[in-house]
């Protein structure tokens, strides 16, 4: 039976940026999809990959408050971000939608109503801290005080960054909230419940995690533990009902019926990708009910990190089965990204974003090509050693692959016409052959077998080609017959090894069909050889070398950028027990609340703080284009500096204004500049301070604004 597949990744949240760890998932994803999309038809009728932003829940809420601007500014902003970013790595959705939309709500609301109406959802009162001047119930991670053990000042409400130990919101010393300062108050309020302690809910999911689809190995191992299932051991049920609601102010689904009550975040999350599908569903006329009836004979698979394990494998399953739709076919999840065998780290400049990535020059098929050498079927971290990561891209894709064309086709454009002969060598039946055990390798989702296999093809391909050295066959007349052999063979071998590697190399891919001149590669092509007298285009070249100074320049840019809330930190570890879930929000909402305190929403700074900020008068007493930079421009400023021997000294300033001011427009100018901060090296010299401009975070008036200071203000005058 032809296959029909739909496939997802998760959610990104709509309040950070794409950084290298989410790629790993997308990058895996859009793999296995562009795999199952070169099927033929009778093996493989339909793949769709959807995916949307995880737009809910009060960190979004905050970001957005911060930023000045409504949710659903943010959320427009951000998607169009990630759009960006996913492109850029050619990440191919079918669609990427966001859980803002009336899909999800409808589909929200059914699998509610279908619960309730199952006797699965129960109200209940329970007390939780409450801000009086923002008049918010707050997660515990919106707490801070003083650590009761060691005394620090300013730790979350749940464990002490300081000293390292664990409480609760109720035993911090003169507790304040991180959104207002204020002190929190415990109130009670009426929280929705999914009842997953109901024995229909356990049996069923002791049944659906134990089936072998379902999940990996070492994920059914881990939830029969965090479940206590194991009869055998009288293990007895750890599931607890699961609190699905939140209290207004909260930016989400209001709950049918029910004013004032909020899906929580991570109820409506996976319900997206049922809503980007559904939107999907109405452009390309797909016929919805057939992927999620209960008996549906398509596949569902969702692509997870190892964190969010728990609500995909219990509570997701769980609420659709109860809800009258079919269970995912499996969940595949995928371990952390570490970068030179650490977390990544916006300290070292290893916390890199996709943007910083592209914009650096680096190209998303290297990063591609890695991670796929890298990545299993299993959950094992992967790591991103940048050393190993130049030295393997410029071996096997340039040594190695692209190397077999930049030799041999020169020749057949200037000796043959630009015609192969025929391709059917013996030599390349082992080739051809290996179609099969690398497509079992893709669909296993072993990654690193597909491209061991392909890059000892490559090599073996490599050994023909020095065996019979076309580069001296050419030199001798009345050879030209073997040349014409070995250089359409070869060109042959390139073909297969650029049908295999296809999936991890779309736009390398691309290239290779316009320069070999032939429709686009599918998984059948490798049976059949290139024609004699086929003819090929020029070749150009294809792919450059990874060279270390862009790696360098990658990390330098990111140690540069430390936007405090543009990214959430992943998730330390694999959860251990069942608190996972809470554990992996509560992350979520600490992320939330650095970057609310990093970003200065906290109700107070010292004066110290701000003395701590040397502003200055300057006057712009030359400035001009930059060379090679889109964005810059240079400045000479004074302000009021002078040199050992007492001549007027000035600063340089590279300024990213470029869009909005012409620099001799600038020259006589006066603005306001930070002195003292840190000189930065970059590419085009050094930079000695940051001038100061406004602009408009939403996008909404877009712009550069310097500042002025009034008329009469001098060169070097402190501001304060
Ligand atoms: O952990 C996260 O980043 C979530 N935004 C993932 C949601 S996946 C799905 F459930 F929606
Ligand atoms: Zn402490």
């Amino acid at each position: 039976m032809t296959r029909k597949i739909l496939v997802t990744s998760a959610l990104p949240y709509a309040n950070g940026a794409i950084h290298l760890g989410h790629l790993v998932e997308y990058i895996q994803t859009d793999i296995w999809v562009r795999f199952q999309k070169m099927q033929p038809k009778e093996k493989v009728s339909e793949c769709w990959y959807v995916c949307a932003d995880d737009t809910h829940g009060t960190p979004i809420m905050l970001r957005a408050e911060k930023d000045g601007i409504t949710p659903e500014a943010l959320i427009a902003r951000v998607h169009g971000e990630h759009s960006r970013d996913f492109a850029g790595f050619h990440v191919a959705f079918d669609n990427f939608y966001t859980t803002h939309s009336t899909e999800t709500r409808d589909c929200a609301n059914t699998i509610y109503a279908r619960l309730q109406q199952a006797g699965l959802i129960e109200k209940r009162s329970i007390e939780q801290y409450y801000d009086p001047v923002r008049q918010m119930f707050l997660p515990d991670r919106f707490i801070k005080g003083e650590c009761p053990k060691c005394g620090a000042k300013d730790q979350y409400g749940d464990n002490c960054e300081s000293c390292g130990a664990a409480y609760t919101p109720n035993d911090l010393v003169e507790p304040y909230s991180a959104v207002s300062g204020a002190k929190p108050e415990l109130r009670s309020s009426d929280h929705y419940f999914f009842k997953l302690s109901n024995p229909s809910c356990q049996s069923f999911l002791r049944r659906w995690t134990r089936e072998n689809t379902r999940l990996q190995p070492e994920a059914a191992n881990k939830m029969q533990e965090w479940l206590g299932f194991n009869e055998e051991d009288g293990g007895e049920n750890k599931l607890t009902d699961w609190d699905i609601s939140r209290d207004a102010p909260y930016f989400g689904f209001e709950i049918p019926d029910a004013p004032g009550k909020y899906f929580y975040v991570w109820l409506d999350a996976p319900i997206g990708y049922m809503g980007s599908f559904k939107n999907l569903c109405a452009r390309e006329s797909i016929d919805f009910d057939e992927y999620w009836q209960p008996d549906s004979k398509t596949e569902l698979y969702h692509f997870i990190g190892k964190d969010i394990l728990y609500f995909h494998a219990l509570f997701w399953p769980a609420e659709l089965e109860h809800a009258g739709y079919r269970t995912p076919t499996s969940i595949f999840a995928h371990g952390f990204l570490t970068v030179d065998g650490s977390k990544m780290s916006k300290s070292r400049g290893t916390f890199i974003t996709a943007q910083s990535y592209l914009a650096t020059g680096l190209n998303p098929e290297w990063l591609r090509y890695y991670y796929a050498a890298k990545l299993n079927s299993t959950m094992e971290d992967i790591d991103l050693n940048l050393e190993d990561f130049t030295a393997r891209v410029n071996s096997d894709l340039i040594g190695k692959y692209v190397n077999i064309a930049s030799r041999c086709a020169g020749f057949i454009g200037k000796k043959f016409d630009g015609r192969l002969c025929a391709t059917d060598a013996p030599w390349l039946k082992p080739l051809r052959d290996a179609s099969e055990s690398i497509a079992k390798a893709y669909e296993d989702r072993e990654f690193s077998r597909a491209l061991r296999e392909i890059m000892a093809l490559a090599d073996a391909a490599n050994v023909v080609v020095n065996e019979r050295k076309p580069w001296d066959l050419a030199k001798h007349e009345g050879r030209e017959a073997e040349l014409h052999a070995a250089c359409s063979e070869a060109i042959e071998a390139f073909r297969l090894l650029t049908l295999y590697l296809k999936p991890v190399l779309p736009k390398l891919g691309e290239a290779v069909e316009a320069f070999l001149n032939i429709a686009p590669l599918c998984w059948s092509d490798a049976a059949n050889a290139l024609p004699a007298g086929h003819a090929i285009n020029a070749y150009s070249h294809l792919m450059t070398r990874i060279d270390p100074k862009q790696i360098a320049a990658l990390v330098d840019a990111n140690k540069a950028s430390l936007a405090p809330a543009e990214a959430a930190q992943p998730p330390a570890d694999v959860p251990q027990q069942p608190e996972a879930a809470r554990k992996h929000a509560e992350k979520q909402e600490k992320a939330a609340a650095v970057a609310v305190a990093q970003a200065g929403s906290e109700p107070h700074i010292s004066i110290d703080d701000f003395m701590k900020v040397d502003l200055r008068v300057a006057t712009i007493v030359d400035a001009g284009h930059v060379e090679g930079a889109e964005k810059l421009i240079r400045l000479a400023l004074d302000i009021g500096e002078k040199t050992a021997d007492g001549q007027a000294k000035t600063r340089q300033v590279f300024a990213g204004i470029k869009s909005a001011y012409d620099p001799a427009q600038l020259i006589g100018r006066k603005t306001v500049m930070v002195a003292n901060l840190a000189p930065r090296k970059m590419k085009f010299g050094i930079s000695e301070g940051m001038i100061i401009a406004a602009s408009d975070m939403s996008g909404q008036t877009p712009g550069i604004y310097l500042l002025a200071p009034d008329s009469g203000a001098l060169p070097g005058m402190r501001v304060k």
